[in-house]
C-alpha cells in the first residue's frame, strides 16, 4: 500500500510511499546489506589481512559501531521523511541546530555514486560467470585454469564494460519502478535462497578435508599480522556490508512505516548480514587451502576459488549457475541503496520523475564506473596512493567517507537530535535505549575518529 497521508501520531509521511510491512522493509534492508561486500569482498580482505585477528576487529565494530549507527541512520530517516540531504538539513533545523547538516547527506550521494561505479564492475563480473557456469566452463577445470580464466576475461576491457553496462542496466531499471514495485519484490526470495545455497557449499568445503585449516584461519587471531590500515579496512567493511554512513539506510528509513521497531529490525538485519558473510569465508577458505590458493590474492579470491569447487561437484554446472545469478540479485538488490538517495534529491529538488532521476543516476555512475573496468587491464600499471582507480576509489569510500559519514550521523542523532525524539523514535526510553545512546554518543565517534588517525597517522 503506498499512503500518502499523515502518521497518526502527526509525524511526517514520506513522499514515496511506504513499505508495505515491517518484513518488507526487514527484506528491504537486508537485500541492501547482503551482496558483493558479504560474499566477494569480505573473504578477499580478510584473506589479504591475515584472517582471525581481521574477523575479530570486524566483529567488534559490526555489534558496538555498526548497530547503533544503522538505528541512529534509520531513526534519522523515519523523522525526516525525505531524501537524506532534505532530511538533515531539516532534522537539523528542527532540532535547534543547523540546516548545514545536509552535508552529510551531499556526502553520503557522493558515497553511493561512487560506490556503485566500482560496484556495478564487479556485479558485472558475476554476471559474465553466470554465462560461464551456463556453458560449463569450469567442468573438471584445475585452479591454473580457473585463474587464467579469471584473468583472461578481466583482461579484456570491453568484456568487462559490457557486462558493467548491462549491470547497470538493470539497477536503473529496478530504481526507475519505484519503492514497491521495485525495491520490495526483488528481495523477496534473494536472501532465503542465498542462505540456502551458501549451505549446500559449506556442505561441499567441509568434504575437501581442508575444512579445520580454513575455519583455524578465520577464527585464530594472530594480531602481529594486523596493522592500523588492517583495523580500518575492518571498520570500512563493517560498515560497507552494512551498508551504512552513506544514507542509504536513511532513505530506506524514510519509508518505514510508524509502527515498526527500528531496534529489533536493525538487530535482524544485523545478524543475517554478519551470518552470510562469516558462511562465505568457511566455504571460501578450505577450498583456498585444499587446492594450495593464496589467501591474499585480492579481488579475484572468489572468482578463483568457487568455480574450482563447482568444477568439481556433481550438478556443478546447475549449482554454479544458480549461486552467480543469486549473486548477481544480491548485487543487483544492494545497489538500489546505494542509488536511491541520489534519486531521491533529484525527485525532490529537481522536479524529475522517478524514471528521470534514475536514468541520470545511472548514466553518471555508468560513466565513472570506466575508471574501474580499466583498473583490471589498461589502466593496471596507472597506480596512485593506495594503488589502481579501483583500489583508490574503494579505500576512499569504505575507509573514509562511511566511517566519517557515520561519525556525523550518530553524533546527529546522540547529541543534536533531543531526547524526546530519538526515545520516541526507538520506543520509548529503557535500557536498550540507554545502551543505544551510550554507543551512539561515546562509543561509536570517539572509536571510528580513533581507528581512522591511527591508520593514516596523524596520532
Ligand atoms: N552492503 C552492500 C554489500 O555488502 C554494499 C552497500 C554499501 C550497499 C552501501 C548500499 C550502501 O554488498
Amino acid at each position: 500500500m503506498l499512503s500518502q497521508q499523515a502518521g497518526d501520531s502527526g509525524r511526517r509521511a514520506s513522499l514515496h510511499g511506504n513499505w508495505s510491512s515491517r518484513m518488507a522493509f526487514i527484506l528491504a534492508v537486508t537485500g541492501s546489506a547482503v551482496g558483493l561486500g558479504n560474499i566477494w569482498k569480505f573473504p578477499y580482505i580478510a584473506g589479504a589481512n591475515g584472517g582471525g585477528a581481521f574477523v575479530i576487529v570486524y566483529l567488534f565494530c559490526v555489534f558496538l559501531i555498526g548497530m547503533p549507527v544503522m538505528m541512529s541512520e534509520i531513526l534519522i530517516g523515519r523523522r525526516g521523511r525525505r531524501n537524506p540531504i532534505a532530511t538533515m538539513a531539516l532534522l537539523g533545523e528542527e532540532e535547534g541546530s543547523s540546516r548545514q547538516w545536509q552535508w552529510v547527506g551531499v556526502l553520503g550521494v557522493l558515497g553511493g555514486i561512487l560506490i556503485l561505479s566500482y560496484y556495478s564492475v564487479i556485479a558485472g563480473w558475476t554476471l559474465a560467470y553466470v554465462e560461464r557456469s551456463i556453458t560449463g566452463q569450469f567442468t573438471g577445470a584445475s585452479a591454473a585454469e580457473i585463474g587464467a580464466l579469471f584473468a583472461e576475461f578481466t583482461g579484456d576491457w570491453k568484456q568487462v564494460a559490457l557486462a558493467h553496462t548491462v549491470f547497470m542496466a538493470l539497477a536503473t531499471l529496478v530504481v526507475a519502478r519505484g519503492v514497491e514495485r521495485g525495491l520490495e519484490q526483488a528481495v523477496r526470495f534473494m536472501v532465503p535462497a542465498l542462505l540456502v545455497l551458501m549451505l549446500a557449499l559449506l556442505g561441499y568445503a567441509i568434504s575437501t578435508g581442508s575444512f579445520g585449516r580454513g575455519v583455524a584461519f578465520l577464527i585464530e587471531p594472530n594480531f602481529a599480522a594486523l596493522t592500523w590500515d588492517g583495523v580500518l579496512v575492518a571498520m570500512g567493511q563493517a560498515f560497507f556490508t552494512l551498508s551504512i554512513g552513506m544514507g542509504a539506510v536513511m532513505a530506506y528509513g524514510a519509508y518505514l512505516p510508524e509502527e515498526t521497531s527500528i531496534m529489533h529490525a536493525s538487530a535482524a538485519v544485523v545478524i543475517a548480514d554478519t551470518g552470510i558473510a562469516v558462511l562465505a569465508g568457511m566455504v571460501i577458505f578450505p577450498i583456498v587451502f585444499a587446492n594450495g590458493l593464496d589467501p591474499a590474492s585480492g579481488p579475484g579470491l572468489v572468482f578463483e576459488t568457487l568455480p574450482l569447487a563447482f568444477g568439481q561437484m556433481s550438478g556443478g554446472v546447475v549449482f554454479a549457475t544458480i549461486f552467480f545469478i543469486l549473486l548477481v540479485f544480491a548485487a543487483w538488490t544492494s545497489s538500489l541503496g546505494l542509488m536511491e538517495p541520489a534519486v531521491a534529491w533529484l525527485i525532490e529538488h529537481r522536479n524529475r520523475t522517478r524514471r528521470q532521476a534514475a536514468v541520470m543516476v545511472g548514466m553518471l555512475i555508468w560513466i565513472i564506473g570506466f575508471g574501474t573496468v580499466l583498473s583490471f587491464n589498461e589502466l593496471e600499471g596507472f597506480r596512485f596512493l593506495r594503488g589502481t582507480i579501483y583500489d583508490n576509489v574503494d579505500y576512499l569510500t569504505s575507509n573514509v567517507m562511511l566511517p566519517l559519514g557515520g561519525v556525523f550521523i550518530s553524533i546527529f542523532a546522540a547529541w543534536v537530535m533531543c531526547r524526546n525524539s530519538t526515545a520516541d523514535e526507538l520506543g520509548g526510553a529503557g535500557n536498550a535505549y540507554r545502551a543505544w545512546r551510550f554507543l551512539a554518543r561515546f562509543v561509536a565517534p570517539i572509536a571510528i575518529l580513533f581507528v581512522f588517525f591511527q591508520a593514516v597517522g596523524v596520532i
